[in-house]
């Protein structure tokens, strides 16, 4: 079998931090959320990965290179424009040839792996094998309808959603997937939708699975999802301390990088520090994952991420329910304590008082 990850998305409701990152590479708990995907597949066995990237090829190329960082080969498929998830798969049916596939969406996380999953579709006999889970907005998502043990319908984005379960960005296909492609029509939002693949099978009377997810799953598409799977990831992840700890609190379980300083300050966990950052009279977490190389002061932080690089000072400001991309600055030193929740691009430079 081989592995397509999705990774060509603009991620406009990530913007301004998609306008310089792309977005599978915005670091959830310090790891770009793209390498759980990656990971979560290896444990399968599977060492063939097609990427699809779009107009953030180079970055995401750059980042990941060939694979053999992971054992595994990685291919970079360009897709012309992004013209939907079913567009990406007949984009990649040159290098999927005549194989069964995992596809992932390259900014979805999921509890406990895919490997089971996998493993019983390469035994199966089934066409398709689609994830669903109970989201309390399934608008948002494709939805499936089922009766007894079958998927009857699966709507994309639907005004009035006939269930509650929404797909999970991980499917799993024969090479059939690609003639269902060929038939389609572009959808309302003007794109080649793998739901309306997936529902041309159902027509077809092929033998489409389905299996719920328990654990939780993330689509990562927003500023709150990526937030709630960086609490997810650093409640679950297992954390270990390195650095120079000077006059300074740790609650809890709590991630320091090498060569980081901590100097009177308190860091509660879950919370994950990276390398060579400098954080002083600073009260960090819960759920904060700050980058490498930051320099912080007088700052409390908790429910955010915090990019490589940034340069934060100020008297008592807390910071939460923040996004900061890289080499943010804020300077905020004699403002009035207050709270605020900043979303803010690479390079942004801001001064509070
Ligand atoms: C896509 C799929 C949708 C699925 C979702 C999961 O949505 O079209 O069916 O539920 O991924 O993340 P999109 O991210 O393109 O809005």
């Amino acid at each position: 079998m081989k592995a397509l990850i999705l990774a060509g998305g603009t991620g406009s409701r990530l913007r301004p931090i998609t306008h310089s990152i792309a977005k599978q590479l915005i670091p959830v708990a310090n790891k770009p959320v793209i390498e759980f995907g990656i990971e979560a597949i290896l444990e399968t066995g599977i060492s063939d990965f097609g990427i699809i990237v779009g107009d953030a090829r180079s970055e995401i190329e750059s980042h990941l290179g060939d694979g053999s960082k992971w054992g595994a080969s990685f291919t970079y498929i360009p897709q012309s424009a992004p013209l939907g998830l079913a567009h990406a798969v007949k984009t990649a049916r040159p290098y999927l040839r005549d194989e069964k596939f995992i596809m992932y969406l390259g900014d979805n996380l999921i509890k406990g792996g895919v490997k089971e999953l996998v493993d019983d579709f390469r035994k199966g006999q089934c066409d398709a094998s689609i994830l669903l889970t109970k989201a309390p907005n399934p608008e948002q998502f494709g939805v499936a309808e089922l009766q007894g043990d079958r998927v009857v319908r699966l709507e994309e984005k639907p005004k009035n959603p006939k269930s509650d379960l929404a797909l999970v960005g991980v499917y799993l296909f024969t090479p059939i997937v690609f003639d269902a492609i060929e038939t389609l029509q572009p959808s309302f939002r003007g794109e080649y939708e793998i739901t309306d693949a997936i529902q041309t099978l159902i027509n077809w009377n092929k033998r489409v699975r389905y299996e719920i997810v328990t654990g939780w799953w993330k689509d990562t598409g927003t500023v709150q999802a990526m937030l709630e799977a960086n609490r997810l990831i650093l409640q679950t992840m297992s954390h270990k301390q390195s650095g120079t700890i000077t006059n300074s609190r740790i609650q809890g379980e709590v991630s320091i990088g090498t060569g980081s300083h901590l100097i009177n300050s308190v860091v509660i966990g879950p919370a994950i520090i990276g390398q060579n950052c400098k954080i002083e009279n600073c009260t960090i977490g819960p759920f904060a994952a700050v980058g490498s190389e930051c320099r912080i002061t007088g700052i409390e932080a908790s429910d955010s991420i915090v990019m490589n690089g940034c340069e934060l000072r100020g008297h008592g400001l807390h910071l939460t329910s923040s996004l900061l991309g890289r080499n943010v600055s804020l300077q905020a030193e004699g403002a009035p304590k207050r709270t605020m929740n900043l979303v803010l691009g690479d390079n942004s430079s801001l001064t509070v008082s």
